[in-house]
């Protein structure tokens, strides 16, 4: 079993560590080195049909709702369309607005998710076209879906989501670019921009993944007991607050709970005392000074404050010791890039606590019923 672990504890671990296999595998092939072009083959959506959608609808479950929910921040971004995200077992059973002119994307690992499934035959059987964003080739969702945007990062066995999630980011993205450029929203330098962004990001989460490890390890040993912790984020950080609470509460057992920041303070402050750890993402980016403000509010009620920022960002020093430091990067990969954090806090914390990580209790790694 260590063998097929490649000397990795537990294949969580080892999954944290193909992510940076698992983007390029998903990106390269797909994109134009020289010119950012993105060419997407399996997807069958012709200019015309980018050009047409005036709508787009995200579904799916669990850690691939996370994806989708960063995805409505580039789509909106960059290919100026409305997106909606909805989690598949609300999507299938409330009332849709559906027509010829929406795309439907779903995203899932395993392709066999029945709430997400069920959401495609649905928006298909209103007209809608379906894409679907998935790891496992021939899956269901692949084989109904109007086109498939496959990751490439290969069998995932860890039942919480790792690699599957920052593929589904990567070609995410990927699918960003390629309706921008269809529909006219981003220019040749802005593709170029954004593919170079999207084509560096595996090297550098490659270089920093010792020193994450080693950053979140030390500072554990004042967390791992703690009975419940707030995740929090803004942006493009803000689905990452989610997925960083979810992951810990998957294979730890700790109650967490993600907030977007600029909502604490309309419940989630009251829970904030001196007992109380809040992981809060703080990358130098367009909403760095109102994170900034909705941290120092934590901080005025002392909270616990762990805070993953960038290098550099001495502030962060004045407000806790507890800092994991990332590179500044891209400011669209963040999301990606303080992921790797999120995952190795929760692995570290619940190996602490002596979990089994890869076969959390009452959690499979596909749900194929309602
Ligand atoms: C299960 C897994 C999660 C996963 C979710 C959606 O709950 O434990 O890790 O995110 O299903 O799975 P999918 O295969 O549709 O991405």
């Amino acid at each position: 079993a260590m063998a097929e672990k490649a000397g990795f504890k537990h294949f969580m671990l080892k999954e944290i560590f193909e992510q940076p296999q698992a983007i390029t595998n998903t990106v390269s092939g797909r994109v134009n080195p020289e010119t950012g072009e993105v060419s997407l083959a399996e997807i069958n959506l012709s200019a015309q049909e980018c050009r047409n959608i005036d709508r787009i609808f995200l579904v799916a479950c669990g850690t691939s709702w996370h994806a989708a929910l960063v995805a409505k921040y580039w789509i909106e971004r960059h290919a100026k369309i409305p997106v909606e995200v909805d989690i598949a077992s609300e999507f299938r059973y409330r009332h849709l607005l559906i027509d010829e002119r929406v795309l439907t994307i779903t995203i899932s690992q395993s392709g066999e998710t029945a709430d997400t499934l069920a959401g495609m035959r649905i928006a298909r059987k209103m007209g809608s076209k379906a894409i679907t964003i998935c790891n496992v080739v021939g899956s269901t969702m692949t084989r109904e879906a109007d086109g498939t945007v496959y990751t490439h990062a290969g069998p995932e066995i860890g039942v919480a989501s790792t690699k599957a999630f920052t593929s589904q980011l990567a070609a995410l993205f990927l699918f960003t670019i390629f309706l921008g450029r269809h529909r006219g929203t981003i220019d040749l330098a802005k593709q170029q921009e954004l593919a170079q962004a999207l084509i560096g990001i595996p090297a550098i989460i490659e270089h920093h993944l010792p020193k994450i490890q080693e950053q979140v390890g030390a500072l554990i040993e004042g967390y791992y007991d703690c009975r419940d912790f707030l995740f929090v984020g803004r942006g493009l950080s803000y689905p990452i607050a989610l997925e960083g609470a979810l992951k810990l509460k998957e294979i730890s057992y700790i109650h967490a709970e993600g907030y977007a920041s600029g909502e604490l303070k309309h419940g989630p402050i009251a829970l904030i005392d001196k007992e109380m750890p809040i992981v809060a993402m703080v990358p130098q980016d367009k909403v760095y000074h109102k994170t900034i403000s909705n941290i120092e509010e934590i901080k005025a009620r002392q909270g616990r404050l762990i805070l993953i920022g960038s290098e550099g960002d001495s502030h962060l020093l004045t407000i806790t010791d507890d800092v994991v430091w990332l590179p500044k990067i891209h400011e669209d990969m963040n999301p990606i890039l303080y992921t790797i954090p999120a995952q190795l806090l929760a692995y570290e914390i619940a190996t602490r606590r002596g979990c089994d990580v890869d076969q959390p209790r009452n959690l499979a790694k596909s749900v194929t019923v309602e």
